[in-house]
Formats: structure tokens, C-alpha cells, sequence
């Protein structure tokens, strides 16, 4: 007994250390792939060996490979940290080893995660009584409200999808946003609807859909429609105008799917709610747990209007999979054997209560105003998108060249990380403020080491 107290100190230890000296720890790793291979490498052994020499091991070999992206001043995609609730929560999700396939399997498992999802679902200010999934992320939850919509709308077209698969079914039409995710075609593809099926409908320069676009589209629809809007945009923050396409798609029959994976955490501020606004009249809706809520990796939800299309998409029978009552956790997603996400999830959320969500929220976007305010400020540098939220895209010098020269230097700087992206033809440097630690010390310092790392770079390519 006392080996495992240990082994499992060692890893608690490690993890304390850990976020103990995330505040001065270099943000980008410390060797290279190949290094890291190599020390992970060596012939498969024929014999084990103990326990805590595994741990010891591992800790070695990882340890210089490590991302900062649990510190303030990691500004990389749109990652969020980890709250240390969630963290110590999931730990115990290990611990328990829980299959969170039903409530058989695990009654706890299942009750966290219906609660978890009530609390979430609230939060966001979706309809009362929607059904839910816990899935690994936005992409699993694309999928997922897609696969409800694709059994929903042919349904509706007399067609029975489960049963009859898509060869010979009616066409679906899918209209998007032309700055819609990439999961989305990724979860067309996996359906099986196929990207050419999709219809893109113009954006404007914030990458919001136009609605006028979409209006005109859906006005001329007959058969079955999907429309994929978006809460939050991946280089701009921009929300679609989800009341107005709400508008359209009741109009014309359509089954409504918002991605918003992290842009629909503004509904949990009453700051930046109004942004948000119609989204609660969608049919279907992709977040995630582990971007603004700061879940550990990996954690998103799907919610749906329409529990019945849902069920049918995604539940399983059969007689050894012995049923009881309550809320069936896999019934609602496509994965059987299944992590217990709902622990993690419950405890952030106890943790910060309905306006500590809000703060984190709000905090975040000042910061990434903070941001575009101090680099802005500078006459070499462009802030290309209108802050609404938690992302700042910035350009120097007018300069693709020397804005990727910046990004690149920043990132070899390691004071703070983020990465590059193109918007519109111009290359970006792209700030995502998603974590609970970030201060203004960091957006301080983190401005000062971008604008030093965009003088010398300037100073470079001159
Ligand atoms: C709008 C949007 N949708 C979907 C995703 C995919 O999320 P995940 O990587 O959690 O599957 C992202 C990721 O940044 C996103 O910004």
C-alpha cells in the first residue's frame, strides 16, 4: 500500500512542481522532437520494471518536451489552462477508472455529467430539457449535432438514415460560412455528406456569415437543409449574426447547428452576452470544455433541440448491455467505452460558480484588448480585426514577410507563445487570451517582448 501512496505522491508532487513553476518556465519546449523520441526510445524491453523507476522515467523524458500552455502567457490557438479543481477532478477520473458508457457502468459517472451538462447548458443560455453529450472536443461535437441533423432532416424527407445509410437519399444541402472551421468539413466528410455538399456563404471582413447570403440561399430551398453558423471565429472572435440566420432557417424549415466552441462561452457573461444573441433558437450546438472553461485535455459538449433525433443518431443496443434508469451518457455520442469527462467538468464549474465563469470570461477579452491597445498603439502595427472577444490579429509593418519574421522570433523569445495565421489575404500574428492565469503582468510583458522581437526583426529584413 504505502509503494502506491509513493507512486501516486511522485505524480502529485511532479504535477505541484509543475504548476508551481509555471510562472518562470520558459513557455515553448526545451529539445527537439528528435531529442525527445530518443529519450522516450530504446529497444521494447522484455522485462518491466517498477513502478515509481516508470514514473521517474517518464517525468525525465517528458519534461524538457513540455508545452507551457497552462501558463498566462501562452496565447497559441485557442488553448484554455486547467483549473486546479478540474485538474485534481480528472486525476481522480483516472483513479476511479470509470467507464462512463451508462449508468450501470458507472451511476457516478453518469450523474456528473448530466449535472455538469444541465449547469453548462444553463450557462450558455441554451433551451431548458436539450439533450447532451460529452464528447473529445469541438470536432466530436460537430460531428455529433451534424449526425442529429443529417437523421432529423431526412426524417423529414421520409427517409430513414440509420436504417437505409445515404445511397439513394434525398440530397442534403449544408450552407456554412465560407469562415467556417475546418471540423466542419472534417465532420461532413465523416458522415458521409461529402464537402460538395457544402455551400459556402460569403463572410464579411470580420469572417461573419452575411446574412443576406444566406437568406437569398434558403429562400430558394426545397429539399433538406443544414445551416452551420459560428460563435466565435478562430482568427477574429466574430459571432455570426445568429438571430437573423435564426430567422431565416425557421422560415425555410432548416435545422440550425452553431460551432461554438469557444465564442458561445460570451452567453456566460452578461457583458458580452448580446453578441451571442438567437443562439438559444438553434437546433444543435458544438462547445468545449477544455478552451474557456479551462477543463484539462479533452473535453467538449454537443447539445441538441431534438432528443429524439439525437438518441436515434447515436444510441446502441443490445441484450448483454444491461440498462437502468437515468441518462444513458453514450446514448448521445459515438463512442461506447468512455473517459468520465463529466468529474473534471463538474468541478470547474463548482469551483468558479456561474460569475466566476463570467469573470473568466470578461477577463480574458479585456486582456486581449489590453493587447490590440498597447501593440496598437505603435504606428507599425495593424490590429486587423475588431476586438470583440479573446483574439487579436496583428500585423507589422504592412509586412507579410516581417510579420511572420515577428511570430517566429517571439516564439524563439519564449516569454510567451502564439502562432501565425493568414486573414484575408495578409498575414497575422494571432493572440488568443483563453486561460484563467493570464494577468496584465503577462499582456505587459508579453506586449513589451513582442514589440522588442518587431524592432529587431524590423531591423533585420531592413
Ligand atoms: C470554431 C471552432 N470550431 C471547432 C474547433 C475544434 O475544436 P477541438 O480542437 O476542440 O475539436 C475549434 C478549435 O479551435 C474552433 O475554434
Amino acid at each position: 500500500m504505502s509503494g502506491l501512496r509513493d507512486l501516486f505522491g511522485l505524480a502529485a508532487e511532479t504535477a505541484a512542481d509543475f504548476h508551481d513553476s509555471l510562472d518562470d518556465r520558459p513557455v515553448g519546449p526545451q529539445a527537439t522532437y528528435d531529442e525527445l523520441v530518443d529519450s522516450f526510445g530504446g529497444p521494447l524491453a522484455d522485462e518491466g520494471i517498477g513502478d515509481i523507476e516508470v514514473l521517474t522515467e517518464l517525468i525525465e523524458a517528458a519534461e524538457p518536451g513540455l508545452v507551457g500552455s497552462q501558463t498566462g502567457r501562452y496565447f497559441g490557438f485557442v488553448f484554455g489552462s486547467a483549473l486546479p479543481a478540474s485538474v485534481a477532478a480528472d486525476w481522480l477520473a483516472s483513479a476511479w477508472d470509470q467507464n462512463a458508457f451508462s449508468v450501470v457502468t458507472s451511476p457516478a459517472a453518469a450523474a456528473a455529467e448530466e449535472v455538469s451538462a444541465r449547469w453548462i447548458a444553463e450557462l450558455l443560455g441554451l433551451p431548458a430539457g436539450v439533450a447532451s453529450g460529452f464528447v473529445t472536443g469541438a470536432q466530436g461535437a460537430n460531428t455529433t449535432g451534424l449526425a442529429a441533423a443529417r437523421q432529423h432532416v431526412l426524417a423529414k424527407a421520409g427517409w430513414d438514415v440509420g436504417r437505409d445509410g445515404l445511397q439513394g437519399a434525398p440530397q442534403i444541402r449544408v450552407l456554412a460560412g465560407a469562415e467556417r472551421h475546418v471540423t466542419i468539413d472534417r465532420s461532413l466528410r465523416l458522415l458521409g455528406l461529402g464537402t460538395s455538399a457544402l455551400e459556402p456563404v460569403p463572410s464579411d471582413d470580420q469572417g461573419r456569415m452575411r446574412t443576406d447570403g444566406i437568406r437569398a440561399t434558403l429562400a430558394q430551398a426545397t429539399g433538406p437543409v443544414i445551416v452551420c453558423a459560428q460563435a466565435g471565429n478562430v482568427n477574429t472572435g466574430a459571432v455570426d449574426p445568429l438571430a437573423e440566420i435564426a430567422d431565416a432557417c425557421e422560415a425555410a424549415g432548416a435545422w440550425l447547428h452553431v460551432d461554438g466552441a469557444f465564442g458561445l462561452w460570451a452567453a456566460a457573461s452578461p457583458r458580452l452576452r448580446h453578441l451571442t444573441v438567437g443562439c438559444d433558437r438553434a437546433d444543435s450546438w458544438a462547445t468545449d470544455a477544455h478552451k474557456w472553461l479551462n477543463v484539462p485535455y479533452d473535453c467538449g459538449l454537443v447539445f441538441c433541440r431534438h432528443p429524439e433525433a439525437h438518441g436515434q443518431a447515436m444510441a446502441v443496443a443490445a441484450s448483454y448491455l444491461q440498462r437502468a434508469d437515468g441518462r444513458s451518457p453514450s446514448d448521445w455520442v459515438p463512442e461506447s467505452s468512455r473517459r468520465a469527462r463529466g468529474f473534471a467538468v463538474w468541478a470547474a464549474v463548482r469551483s468558479l460558480g456561474r460569475s466566476g465563469v463570467a469573470d473568466l470570461v470578461d477577463r480574458c477579452c479585456e486582456h486581449a484588448r489590453a493587447f490590440a491597445d498597447i501593440l496598437g498603439a505603435r504606428p507599425e502595427v495593424e490590429i486587423l480585426n475588431d476586438v470583440v472577444l479573446n483574439q487579436v490579429l496583428v500585423r507589422f509593418g504592412d509586412d507579410d514577410e516581417l510579420t511572420r519574421e515577428v511570430v517566429r522570433s517571439v516564439q524563439e523569445d519564449g516569454t510567451c507563445w502564439l502562432g501565425a495565421t493568414d486573414w484575408q489575404g495578409r498575414a497575422a500574428m494571432r493572440i488568443s487570451v483563453s486561460s484563467f492565469r493570464t494577468t496584465s503582468d503577462d499582456v505587459e510583458r508579453s506586449a513589451a517582448a513582442i514589440l522588442s522581437a518587431a524592432a529587431a526583426a524590423a531591423g533585420s529584413l531592413r
